[in-house]
């Protein structure tokens, strides 16, 4: 027997309202891990928050692949952990592993068939990574680009990044420079993110949305209009953003986050004027959902990867430690509070 701590979910925010560290709870229980066949025990090593989980907070996420999380259960959610001892042949002792269901709880007994072992080297060591850029936040800015994006080598595109320093953001802008973008500018929340977007990851241009006017920075740092948008977040932001797009431009859809703590459908409607833009300048919006790529994702993994250890992409995280803070780091991420992709370092 062994006791062990989790998060269960307390309370829900109600789906008008931001959610507050107190729908959470940590709870210790004591695990009793005689294994059946084919379980494993997992320590888990670290845990992430990420904007759909505001879905799974709700009684109805508003999305048939979510299911919510419910009242004095565990939560769940994205995970690596390594294997500490297995009734199943696919595992053993020592072995890395991912789920994206991993129980928020500092060890587990888990079924083999709900987890995936990876390969360490694809990280260099760095396991949070999987979660991240060589996880699901990674994919989500390749494939979204590469799916949804339509950029040209050689045509001059501009690409324009909201959410710009989170953990798609950063990647996304990084890989539209890669992928042949004359000029990526990102829109996000500090100062002390674009300074980080600009001098630690190459972007062309930062703005910060609670400072400065978008529109008209937009048009200083855009001169030849917007070919491709990596959207995160909507609303107001997107609306300026699209204003100034070009015939033929492109936007991925990846999430609409300043819209989550209300209660309207996804993707949130736009305003009259924006649905004007979208249809008299011919731009493409549709909708992206990385769950329905997966069998690309193999590969996909490889080129981050590769592009990580070269060093032509550089990962942002926000590493908080225990489990504990996890309610308190998926709110502060919900506002804000993350350079990168956050993580929760739950033990070593
Ligand atoms: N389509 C898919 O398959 C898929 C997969 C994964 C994620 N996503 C979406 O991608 C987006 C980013 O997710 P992530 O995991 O990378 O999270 P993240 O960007 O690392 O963290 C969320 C960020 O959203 C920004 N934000 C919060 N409220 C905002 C508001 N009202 N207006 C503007 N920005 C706001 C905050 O940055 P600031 O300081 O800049 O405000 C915060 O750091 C989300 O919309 C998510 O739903 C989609």
């Amino acid at each position: 027997e062994m006791q062990v701590q989790r998060v269960v979910l307390n309370s829900r925010p109600g789906k008008n309202g931001a959610p507050v560290p107190e729908n959470f709870r940590l709870e210790e229980i004591t695990l009793a891990p005689d294994l059946k066949d084919g379980e494993v025990l997992v320590r888990t090593l670290y845990l992430s928050v990420d904007p759909y989980m505001r879905c799974r907070m709700n009684e109805d996420t508003g999305a048939d692949y979510l299911t919510p999380w419910q009242i004095s259960k565990c939560v769940d959610g994205g995970g690596v952990g390594v294997i500490d001892s297995s009734r199943c042949n696919n595992f053993a002792a020592g072995d890395v592993v991912i789920s994206f269901n991993w129980p928020w709880q500092t060890h587990a007994v888990m079924t083999g068939s709900d987890l995936q072992k990876v390969d360490p080297q694809l990280v260099d060591g760095h396991l949070s990574y999987f979660l991240g850029a060589v996880g699901i936040t990674g994919l989500t800015a390749l494939l979204g680009i590469r799916e949804k994006g339509h950029i040209t080598k050689g045509a001059n595109h501009t690409m324009v990044v909201s959410g710009a320093a989170g953990a798609c953001g950063s990647i996304a802008g990084q890989i539209g420079r890669l992928d042949g973008c004359v000029r990526v500018v990102g829109i996000c929340g500090s100062d002390q993110k674009c300074k980080a977007i600009v001098e630690d990851l190459g972007f062309s241009t930062a703005i910060n949305y609670h400072l400065e006017d978008v529109p008209t920075k937009l048009k200083e740092s855009c001169p030849d209009g917007i070919d491709v948008y990596f959207d995160n977040v909507g609303g107001a932001i997107s609306d300026a953003v699209i204003a100034q797009m070009n015939n033929g431009s492109h936007i991925i859809l990846c999430g609409q986050i300043s819209q989550y703590n209300k209660d309207v459908p996804y993707p949130p409607p736009l305003s009259e004027e924006t649905q004007k833009n979208l249809q008299s300048k011919n731009i493409t919006r549709e909708r992206f959902t990385v769950l329905n790529y997966m069998s690309k994702a193999d590969a996909a993994l490889c080129e981050l990867s590769q592009w990580i250890k070269s060093g032509r992409i550089k990962v942002l995280e926000t590493v908080v430690n225990g489990i504990e803070n996890m309610g308190d780091a998926f709110c502060s991420m919900m506002k804000g509070g993350n350079i990168g992709k956050q993580i929760i370092k739950i033990s070593h």
